[in-house]
């Protein structure tokens, strides 16, 4: 009995996710198509001197028309998503299968980058406004942080320093999922660290200030890299100095 009521409670839970998600999804979508939704209106009304002209706006129009939904887009889903908590908790675990509501808000939140990476990403990524967003969605950036990746999730849980430039490709977020868990954990980034290309970044890592990541590189989780040095490799290894490196053979301090 008190199996077949877990039961039902969690697949209540999952419904809910779904049709909230759908919901609220869908109110961030009809705010943020609303100003060409709004210009459709007043153009049709307006008496251009021919049909051709009335044409031609509209094709001139329809660039600039997804360029302000998908920023509205990347606005209305931080804002909305902030106001409902949806957002991943920090150093935690969460089993897939209990369905709980602290992995339940986290599918939300993650829904809803991928939406807004799906439709606004490629056009903003590696611009300021790409970090706007990041900031807007609940990430702490310093000043002039280039992030040319979608793939970076979890934005509530990423803490980075000025200057950081995170290369294209890159994977990094705040949680991984091992054996049927959702981990989740901070990866902090120091001023003037660069990621290389397609490199995969843990949770848990610290990177200190002015370090390098090479491409195709692999830092694990909860690892710490030291400041002012280089990195690379499968696991990585540091490579500008012979102690350093020596030491990173013997594993983490
Ligand atoms: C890691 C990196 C910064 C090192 O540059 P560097 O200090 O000039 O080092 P070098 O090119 O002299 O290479 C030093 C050694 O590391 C090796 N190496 C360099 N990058 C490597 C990488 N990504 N993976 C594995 N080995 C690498 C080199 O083969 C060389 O090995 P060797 O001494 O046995 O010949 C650079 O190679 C790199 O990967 N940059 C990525 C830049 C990037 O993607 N930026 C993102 C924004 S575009």
């Amino acid at each position: 009995m008190s199996l077949m009521g877990s039961r039902s409670r969690k697949i209540g839970r999952a419904v809910w996710t779904v049709w909230s998600g759908f919901v609220v999804e869908s109110i961030i979508f009809a705010a943020s198509v609303l100003p060409a939704v709004l210009f459709w209106a007043w153009h049709f009304r307006w008496p251009y001197p021919s049909n051709g002209v009335r044409i031609f706006v509209l094709a001139l129009a329809f660039v600039p028309a997804y360029l302000l939904f998908a920023f509205g887009l990347m606005v209305f889903s931080a804002l909305i998503t902030r106001l409902l908590g949806w957002r991943s908790p920090p150093d935690t675990e969460m089993r897939i299968g209990d369905l709980e509501w602290p992995l339940l808000r986290w599918t939300r939140y993650m829904v809803s980058q991928h939406i807004v990476r799906l439709f606004a990403g490629a056009f903003y990524r590696s611009t300021p406004v790409w970090s706007f967003y990041l900031k807007l969605d609940g990430a702490r950036l310093g000043r002039g942080v280039f992030v040319n990746s979608l793939a970076l999730m979890d934005h509530n849980l990423l803490d980075f320093g000025d200057y950081v430039v995170i290369g294209s490709d890159v994977h990094l977020s705040g949680h991984t999922v091992e054996a049927g868990v959702v981990k989740t954990g901070w990866v902090r980034l120091g001023n003037g660290v660069t990621v290389g290309t397609g490199s995969v970044i843990g949770i848990g890592v610290t990177v200190g200030e002015n370090t390098q990541v090479g491409a195709l590189s692999v830092v694990p989780k909860h690892r710490r890299l030291e400041a002012n040095a280089t990195y690379v490799g499968v696991p990585v290894r540091r490579i500008d100095a012979p102690e350093a490196a020596a030491q990173t053979a013997l594993g983490p301090p």
